[in-house]
């Protein structure tokens, strides 16, 4: 388990998988804003990769969100796209809404991050978020991200197409947060 200030970081459990599917995949303006693709249903035991985890795949390391306070399940955290030659991933994060606002997505952020460089040994971190995310685009700057380009009209959400910001942290630049 990874911990944070407010958050941690551990591993996903067969009773997350109702909740997480109720409270942000079957919310489809969420779904359609984060993933990247058109919302589908998710059916109960289905081994949708976004709830089931599949410990061989090398290049995707997802977590479930726990309150440091009680440990109730907060929401999702995946470290993807890991490419061990150039040494760089991605990460994304998705709060339960009753979740959102509290400084958990800063805080999952620098967990991330010292998973990233820290455990991974990584150099590179990005994320890609809408332009209009400003919690998103807050809670990384928080963390030393810098916003390195916009992707113009690159997601199709609900109707419209969206610009997505384009934010990247180097190693070099990283200053830990002393409470992960
Ligand atoms: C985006 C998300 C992860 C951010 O996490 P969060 O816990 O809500 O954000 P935080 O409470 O850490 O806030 C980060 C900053 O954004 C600000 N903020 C929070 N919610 C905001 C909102 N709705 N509008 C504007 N600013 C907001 C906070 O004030 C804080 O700013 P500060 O550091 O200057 O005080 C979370 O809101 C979420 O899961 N949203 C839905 C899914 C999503 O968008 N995922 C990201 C896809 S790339």
């Amino acid at each position: 388990m990874l911990t944070g200030s407010k958050i941690a970081l551990r591993a996903r459990h067969e009773e997350d998988i109702p909740i997480l599917r109720t409270e942000l995949y079957d919310d489809v303006v969420n779904a359609a804003r984060s993933e990247g693709r058109p919302w589908r249903p998710i059916t109960p035991g289905a081994k949708d990769s976004r709830l089931v985890v599949d410990d061989d795949e090398q290049a995707r390391v997802p977590f479930s969100v726990v309150e440091l306070d009680g440990g109730a399940l907060a929401g999702t955290a995946t470290l993807w796209k890991i490419d061990s030659h150039n040494r760089s991933a991605h990460i994304g994060l998705g709060l339960l809404p009753s979740c959102r606002g509290k400084g958990y997505g800063t805080d999952v952020v620098a967990v991330l991050c010292h998973y990233g460089f820290v455990v991974r040994s990584l150099q590179r971190l990005q994320i890609e978020t809408l332009s209009d995310n400003a919690a998103m685009l807050r809670a990384a700057e928080r963390n030393g991200f810098v916003r390195e380009g916009v992707l113009r009209s690159s997601a199709w959400v609900m109707g419209e197409f969206l610009d997505e910001v384009l934010l990247g942290l180097l190693v070099k630049d990283w200053k830990p947060d002393p409470s992960v």
